[in-house]
This record gives C-alpha cells, sequence and structure tokens, in this order.
C-alpha cells in the first residue's frame, strides 16, 4: 500500500533543489548532440495543481517555489528553473501549477531524446500515462522503478541521466536504493545517477551513502540543503542530491545554487554544501 503522494509537497524546498539542478544536468549534458535517455525511477504524477487540496493542506510550496517565484535577483540556474515553472503555468504571473519531474525534462527533450518513467501509485500512474498519451519518445511503465532501472541499462544510446526519487516510507528503501545503484552501474558505468535524498535520520542517511562510498565507484557528489540543523523529531530537516558521475561545471553550478537558496530558504539554522564525497 503506497502512501506518499507527492501532490502534498509539489514545489517544497527539495524540490526546488532537486529540479533545479536536474534542469542543469539536462543542459549539461545536451551540450554534447548524441542522444541520450533519461530514467525517472519514481516519477509521480508528472504535473501538480497548488490550489488543489493536497497542496493546500500542508502549503509546503509557499515556503520553497513560491519564495522564488517573484524574485528578481536569483542566479541563472535558479532563473532557468523558474522560467520552466512559469511555462509550465502558461505563462502566466500566477503561481498555480507545479511541473514535476518528467514535465521539467519534457520541456527539454529533443526529438532524439527519449525517456522512460516508472511509477508504481495507480492514480499517478494513470495520470502520467495521460498527460503523455501519444508522445512517441515517452515510455510510461505502471512498474517498480529500481527492478526497472536495472532492466533499462545500458540503454542502446549509451547516454542517460537517472533519476532515482524514492519517498523512502520503508527503513530498507535506503539500503535497496544502494544496491540497484551499485547494481546498474556494474552493468553502465558511464551514466549519471542521481540519487534524491531525504534527511529525516542523519543516520539512516550516511548508512545508504556509506554502501556507495564503499562500493568503489568514483565521482560521488554531495549537493545538500539543510534548512534546519539536523534532529531525529522534527520530520525532514535537509534534503539533497548524491550524483555519480555528475556532468562537468555541475558542482559550481550547484555552489552557486545552494548559495543562494541558503538564503532565501532556511528556516533557521541550516547549512549547504556541495562537496566531493569520492573522487576520480
Ligand atoms: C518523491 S515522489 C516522485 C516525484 C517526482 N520524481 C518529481 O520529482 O516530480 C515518489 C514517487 O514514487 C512512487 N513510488 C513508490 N514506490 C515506488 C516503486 N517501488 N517504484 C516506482 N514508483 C514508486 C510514489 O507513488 C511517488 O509518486
Amino acid at each position: 500500500m503506497l502512501s506518499y503522494r507527492h501532490g502534498y509537497h509539489a514545489g517544497n524546498y527539495a524540490d526546488v533543489l532537486k529540479h533545479s539542478l536536474l534542469l542543469q544536468t539536462i543542459r549539461l549534458l545536451q551540450k554534447k548532440d548524441k542522444p541520450f535517455v533519461y530514467i525517472d525511477t519514481h516519477a509521480g504524477a508528472g504535473g501538480y495543481s497548488l490550489t488543489a487540496d493536497f497542496a493546500q493542506k500542508t502549503g509546503e510550496y509557499l515556503d520553497g517555489v513560491a519564495k522564488l517565484w517573484q524574485a528578481d535577483d536569483l542566479p541563472a540556474p535558479l532563473a532557468d528553473y523558474i522560467r520552466a515553472v512559469r511555462l509550465f503555468n502558461g505563462d502566466s504571473d500566477q503561481l498555480a501549477y507545479y511541473p514535476g519531474s518528467p514535465s521539467i525534462m519534457d520541456m527539454e527533450l529533443r526529438p532524439k531524446d527519449r525517456m522512460v518513467l516508472h511509477e508504481l501509485h495507480t492514480t499517478d500512474v494513470d495520470t502520467l500515462s495521460q498527460q503523455f498519451a501519444g508522445e512517441r519518445k515517452v515510455k510510461v511503465l505502471h512498474a517498480d522503478g529500481l527492478q526497472g532501472l536495472i532492466a533499462a541499462v545500458p540503454p542502446l544510446e549509451r547516454r542517460a541521466l537517472v533519476l532515482i526519487d524514492p519517498s523512502y516510507e520503508i527503513k530498507s528503501d535506503y539500503e535497496e536504493v544502494a544496491i540497484s545503484v551499485i547494481e546498474a552501474y556494474k552493468r553502465f558505468a558511464t551514466g549519471v545517477y542521481m540519487i534524491w535524498y531525504p534527511v529525516v535520520n542523519r543516520e539512516q542517511t550516511e548508512a545508504m551513502f556509506d554502501i556507495l562510498k564503499a562500493s568503489g565507484i568514483k565521482r560521488q557528489l554531495r549537493i545538500e540543503q539543510a534548512i534546519r540543523p539536523d534532529s531525529n523529531e522534527f520530520g525532514m530537516t535537509a534534503a539533497g542530491l548524491w550524483v555519480i558521475n555528475p556532468p562537468w561545471q555541475l558542482d559550481t553550478l550547484a555552489e552557486e545554487t545552494t548559495r543562494y537558496l541558503s538564503r532565501c530558504l532556511d528556516q533557521g539554522g541550516g547549512a549547504t554544501q556541495v562537496t566531493w564525497e569520492v573522487g576520480e
């Protein structure tokens, strides 16, 4: 039984970091002409209404994307991200809709690129299938994303950006993510693997990274934003992206992005970091 629904969280501070850097990653990959595949292991519903009950109930987007919406001092990566969100709102000045990862990627994919989306929740997978009906470059699968990842690599294109964005509802999800990524990497070592992670319990999160760091995989970058100090009592205090094989210059763009976000979205005593956890 899946209880997590991304509609409650769409556009929150974690989405801002994740989606702005996802967008910059695709831009860096598209500097090369060769086609690639985008694999989303946990795709969600594709897009969200911020006026719907879900978003209104938590109001999380108000402490996230809404804080950047009217800002006139955004650094380039965040201005680019807000441009994408604005486009999803039909270029309106009103922030009413929020694009999930599949929609952000869909706006940017070239005709020669393709995407594979996995989603297990029946309502969300139906919404996704409707959104992308008739789009030949998009495959929507009602399937487990981690198993789907193993089946999808190595891709024909030999170039891929993989977003692994689980809801981490079950404690074992952390370990399962690490094991699956290592397995995928063994089959396809040149892919870009972007793992989104929450910090709810610091030891749990770091245990996942310990497995990855001990795996022998090189080039692992941590990009993290804490909005409050670590605490095992008060929900998610930080979120980040753990990127294997980040394209050249993603670290610099991440520094520029987190520097601004730490000022704009901090809720008291947070910190940001961009750290090479495993080098060349
Ligand atoms: C954090 S949300 C995804 C958000 C989306 N990637 C975005 O950035 O817009 C996680 C999603 O994973 C789905 N999910 C949970 N377990 C799954 C599994 N084993 N395989 C695929 N999807 C799963 C949930 O239903 C939920 O929609």
